[in-house]
């Protein structure tokens, strides 16, 4: 995800019980290095005080239209001013319906009618009033009129009933926030990527597997989201949750994952190759669960075939980026691996270090050489390894 340090951002808070997740939200934005300035409405002031979020936002915060605090007596107007982006978190019905019409009748909705900056809005309300015809209505104006919709979840809500309309957790919309800033070195392209593991059966129970979790591969699926591209992400099982914008396809067997990639690459600028695909499935899978016996037993393995070299033969193929994992000689056997399946760009990784954790170092391998990315968390390195091939993919568009 991008960076948001010294993003200035008006975070306004409208009345709803979510209000109380906004403390959570101004520090995470703080921690990160935003600049952040509170607003509430005075419904919000019923769920949260105003003193709590001034005490960790160290600033004063504004309900009033008229406050004399601000120099020209012009809070209205003045205190978004000099904003990144408005930020309203939770937004009510009443409060969605207001900027929908353009009503202005309170700081918060006065600031959103005349600010120059980009809005998004966290709705957040009863799964009845989200559903009613009139919130419809007014959510779509705003897509219409460009304000950016974040969320709203399904799950329980305060009331006691369950359905959509919860407000997404605040580091759910501190991640929206900081894509909303990435730059859009991929707007416009559709990149497919593959993530996880492959399971291949042996027979109703057992099967043959890795310990890929699928972090780097969502990684690189999120950072070219947050690119602009649009994505599909072909996933064995893993534990995670996919980003909610990407098309997701589930499989199981690296049989199952190359069906997917052959059906979906049509169309696709750019492949990236993230899966720990098996290169072996059990040649006579059994349907029923295999008897224990005293016996040894051998397991006829058969190859699986190779996605990745599949695609980057195809007679037109996508700018197609590969993954390494290697134990030993890292960048001798990625390069090698580069070559062999004809790749433009190879991220090669250890193996002890990369399976499984939160953090990673890659040595992107391409024509021009080596380019070490050092250790840091996936969704970071996911980040430069997107701008590396937004770098490669413009200069070597032009050969394709
Ligand atoms: O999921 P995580 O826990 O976050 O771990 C990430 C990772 C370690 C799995 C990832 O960073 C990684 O290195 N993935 C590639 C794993 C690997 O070693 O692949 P390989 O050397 O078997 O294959 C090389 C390339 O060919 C890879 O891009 C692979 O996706 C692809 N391949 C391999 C075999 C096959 N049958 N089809 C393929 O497409």
């Amino acid at each position: 995800m991008a960076d948001i340090k010294g993003k200035r951002i008006l975070l306004g808070l409208t009345g709803g019980i979510a209000a109380y997740k906004s403390a959570e939200l101004l520090r995470q934005l703080q921690q990160d290095g935003a600049d952040v300035q509170v607003v509430m409405t005075q419904a919000a002031c019923g769920f949260i005080t105003p003193a709590t979020l001034q005490a960790l936002s160290g600033k004063p915060v504004f309900t009033d239209m008229w406050d004399a605090r601000v120099a020209s007596n012009m809070a209205h107007i003045e205190l978004s001013r000099d904003k990144d982006a408005i930020v309203v978190a939770p937004a009510s019905a009443d409060f969605i319906a207001k900027i929908a019409h353009g009503l202005a009748d309170d700081l918060l909705s006065t600031l959103c009618v005349a600010r120059e900056c980009p809005l998004l809005v966290a709705p957040a309300m009863n799964r009845q009033m989200w559903e009613n015809a009139a919130t419809r209505r007014n959510i779509e104006q705003l897509q219409r009129d460009g304000v950016t919709i974040l969320g709203p979840a399904s799950g329980d809500q305060a009331c006691g009933e369950v359905g959509m309309g919860r407000m997404l957790e605040p580091e759910e919309i501190a991640d929206a926030l900081r894509a909303f800033f990435a730059p859009k070195l991929l707007a416009g392209r559709r990149v497919l990527v593959t993530a996880g593991p492959t399971f291949e059966a042996i027979d109703a129970v057992r099967g043959i597997t890795n310990l890929s979790s699928g972090k780097m591969g969502y990684a690189v699926a999120q950072a070219a989201l947050d690119a602009g591209a649009q994505v599909t992400l072909v996933s064995g099982p893993t534990a995670l949750k996919a980003p909610p914008a990407a098309k997701f396809v589930g499989v199981t067997s690296a049989r199952d994952m190359f069906a997917a990639v052959k059906r979906h690459v049509a169309g696709t600028d750019i492949f990236v190759s993230v899966a720990a695909v098996a290169d072996y499935h059990a040649a006579n899978p059994s349907r029923r669960k295999i008897k224990k016996s005293d016996r040894n037993v051998t397991l006829e393995l058969a190859p699986n075939p190779d996605i990745l070299a599949w695609v980057a033969g195809l007679p037109k193929p996508p700018f197609c980026v590969g993954f390494a994992a290697e134990s030993e000689k890292l960048e001798q056997y990625a390069e090698d691996k580069r070559r062999r399946k004809k790749l433009p760009l190879l991220a090669a990784n250890r193996v002890q270090e990369a399976v499984g954790a939160d953090e990673n170092e890659l040595v992107l391998l391409d024509d021009g050489g080596r380019h070490v990315l050092p250790r840091a968390p996936k969704s970071v390195l996911a980040q430069q390894l997107v701008a590396h091939i937004a770098k490669l993919y413009e200069r070597t568009s032009g050969k394709r």
